[in-house]
């Protein structure tokens, strides 16, 4: 699957019936994980990349909540955006059953979808951005206008992660390789990433040489989807087992850790994939910088400290099989947490679309999220 040109995709509906398409939209690209076509909701079905490149189709807020859940698309800021378009297809049908109704009855959908995952904050930004909006409308059919705020919250999303690239990539002084770990790319957002979107920016600039990417056990996002991202865009990549970063910093061959958020405390302190913190550690023990790239809905000012951040557990048999064989003897226990936290004393910056944030604390925090959303700026 080269996933450049307008290739035959396979198409999922709820219902179990597949179809063949080829369309310019529906190309299985990095940069197309979330696509609103012909009002439809197309998720490209990130647990079969890359062996396999195929379309889920949402017609509904239940469909759009278990994708989410299912992991069909991850990655925070790809979470809120695929949320604001569930939203669009609850109004769609809350609408149609009950047109003088339909305001109270679209609040079980929102609930629904809020429910979908515990930990990214940009999806409960998203919905609450999205009950705004609804809240506000008087138009006979609200489903265009919700569209368009959905598609806002999308192309904004993109907008954020061209901002982070370009600020991120301007840190790296010297040209290096890099760490990354899980997938903070393209498909983890509206497109163009956020951790990716630095080396995207960096790797353009002559000032990122080569991604060492940490294959992010259980679920294997790093070499399974971001391999085939950078890989796709033409950046040198080098897939290596999650143990292998304390070595690799200690050779001296990287000079930075770039990674993604799913929630940013007001304190500074960063909650992303389940290793994150081991790595922020092994950086602050060999003189690596500490990078994490995320837009500002990733930040909740509502959660003082990392400690508040509700932290995922999934299935022990994530853990327990590995490419859908069983690894560990049966009726072992496993614990799966999917997300840790890493202390704001181990980050060395935080890079959002309004600016960077040296050496976090509440004070900074504070003042880019008050500061003119309309100036990137730097408090160092
Ligand atoms: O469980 P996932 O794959 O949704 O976890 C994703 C991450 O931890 C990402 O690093 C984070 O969401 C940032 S994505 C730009």
């Amino acid at each position: 699957m080269s996933g450049q040109t307008t290739e035959s995709v396979s198409i999922y509906f709820a219902t179990g019936a597949t179809t063949m398409e080829t369309h310019a939209v529906l190309v299985a690209h990095p940069d197309n994980a979330i696509v609103w076509h012909h009002d439809r909701l197309y998720l490209l079905d990130q647990r079969i990349l890359p062996a396999e490149a195929g379309f889920i189709v949402c017609e509904t807020a239940t469909e759009t909540a278990k994708a989410i859940r299912d992991m069909v698309v991850r990655g925070a800021p790809a979470i809120g955006v695929t949320a604001a378009y569930g939203v669009v297809l609850a109004a769609r049908k809350r609408f149609a059953a009950d047109p003088t109704a339909w305001q109270q009855a679209i609040g079980a959908d929102l609930e629904l979808l809020a429910q979908a995952r515990p930990t990214a904050v940009n999806l409960f930004w998203a919905l609450e951005r999205m009950r705004t909006f609804l809240g506000d409308l008087d138009q006979l059919d609200p489903v265009p206008a919700l569209l368009a705020e959905a598609r806002r919250i999308h192309a904004e999303d993109v907008s954020a992660n061209r901002a982070i690239g370009e600020l991120g990539a301007a840190l790296i002084a010297e040209p290096t390789a890099v760490i990354t770990h899980c997938n903070a790319g393209a498909l983890a957002t509206g497109g163009y990433g956020t951790a990716l979107g630095v080396v995207r920016s960096g790797h353009a600039a002559g000032r990122i040489l080569r991604v060492y990417a940490d294959e992010t056990r259980p679920w294997l996002q790093g070499s399974r989807l971001t391999a085939w991202e950078l890989q796709q865009s033409g950046i040198p990549v080098t897939v290596q087992a999650d143990n292998v970063a304390a070595s690799l910093m200690a050779r001296g061959e990287v000079g930075w850790v770039i990674v993604g958020a799913d929630r940013i405390a007001a304190n500074g302190d960063v909650c992303n994939k389940i290793g994150t913190y081991a790595l922020a550690v092994l950086a602050r023990h060999h003189g690596v910088g500490f990078m994490v790239a995320a837009p500002t809905s990733t930040i909740d000012l509502n959660v003082a400290t990392g400690d508040e951040i509700p932290i995922e557990e999934r299935d022990a048999d994530e853990v327990l099989t590995c490419g859908g064989r069983r690894i560990g003897p049966e009726g072992v226990e496993a614990h799966n947490p999917v997300f840790d936290v890493t202390p704001a004393e181990l980050v060395d910056c935080i890079v959002t679309e309004r600016g960077v944030i040296e050496r976090p604390s509440p004070d900074r925090v504070g003042a880019l999220m008050a500061a003119d959303t309309t100036t990137p700026a730097s408090d160092s």
